[in-house]
């Protein structure tokens, strides 16, 4: 077997997937980028060196069998594909809930699932993308809260079941990103309120989310499993208060 490390990606053609690739690569492991838009994911597979890309949606378990059964090495699947859809509670018909829950929810636990005999035996690791709104709830997001929140439980169950493997799971929660998802969803008048509500007083970027996923994928963390990383400028564990006392800290 090579040395070489294979990381698969899903969610990869774009935003926080593509970067993660291009980390992965960067650090020297061949990456599998999977995503359900073919089109985009042919543009950008030949950026990311020796990257092979697998058209596949995750949300259908036919399609996340097939993918998984043609890979013979694995040691971190990032589950990181995901839809965001914001609106009041009563407007939320089952139909796009069920959307969120299919990719965000069903699609993580199938990848995952299938990725298991492939992790078992390379004692590899998954990193699941939840979201601070996972971990912090606010207005419009029942649907896409509360599959992020799911994401993170789904983190410990596979900590406490896949440790005597030597297989690791851990969770990325990303703050505000200016992606594709993000701004097809965020209002002015969400991004001021993100402005007010993050320390660090800005939007992360890309790669600084993917830094966080491939550490947790990396040796260095090979001691840490069951944790849930906020990379999120400080959002989660911030109160009331923050614009009215930005500026005073010197006085
Ligand atoms: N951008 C943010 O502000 C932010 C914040 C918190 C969490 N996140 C999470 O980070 C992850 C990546 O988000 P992003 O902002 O890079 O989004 P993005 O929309 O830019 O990229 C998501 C990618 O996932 C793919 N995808 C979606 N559903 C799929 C499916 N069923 N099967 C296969 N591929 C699918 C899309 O085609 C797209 O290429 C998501 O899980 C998202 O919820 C993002």
């Amino acid at each position: 077997m090579s040395e070489q490390k294979v990381a698969l990606v899903t969610g990869a053609a774009r935003g926080i997937g593509l970067a993660t690739a291009q980390d992965f690569a960067a650090q020297g492991w061949q990456v599998l980028m999977l995503d359900r838009d073919a089109e985009e994911l042919g543009r950008v597979v030949s950026d990311v060196p020796g990257a092979v890309a697998l058209d596949c949606d995750i949300s259908d378990a036919d399609a996340v069998a097939s993918v998984f059964n043609g890979i013979d090495r694995l040691d971190c699947l990032v589950n990181n594909a995901g839809v965001a859809q914001f609106g009041p509670i009563e407007q939320c018909d089952f139909a796009l809930w069920r959307s969120v829950m299919a990719t965000n929810l069903d699609g993580t636990f199938l990848c995952s699932q299938a990725a298991l005999p492939l992790l078992k035996a390379s004692r590899g690791n998954i990193v699941n993308i939840a979201s601070i709104s996972g971990l912090r709830a606010s207005t419009l997001r029942v649907a896409y809260g509360t599959s992020k929140a799911a994401v993170i439980q789904m983190t410990k169950q596979q900590a406490a079941e896949l440790g005597e493997f030597g297989v690791r799971a851990n969770c990325v929660c990303p703050g505000p990103v200016r992606t594709k998802l993000a701004m097809a969803v965020h209002s002015q008048d969400i991004i001021d309120a993100y402005h007010d509500a993050v320390p660090l007083n800005r939007y992360g970027s890309e790669a600084e989310i993917a830094n966080a996923i491939t550490f947790l994928a990396s040796e260095k963390a090979s001691y840490i499993t069951g944790q849930i990383l906020a990379a999120d400028g400080g959002f989660d564990s911030t109160g009331v208060g923050l614009p009215a006392l930005r500026g005073k800290g010197a006085a």
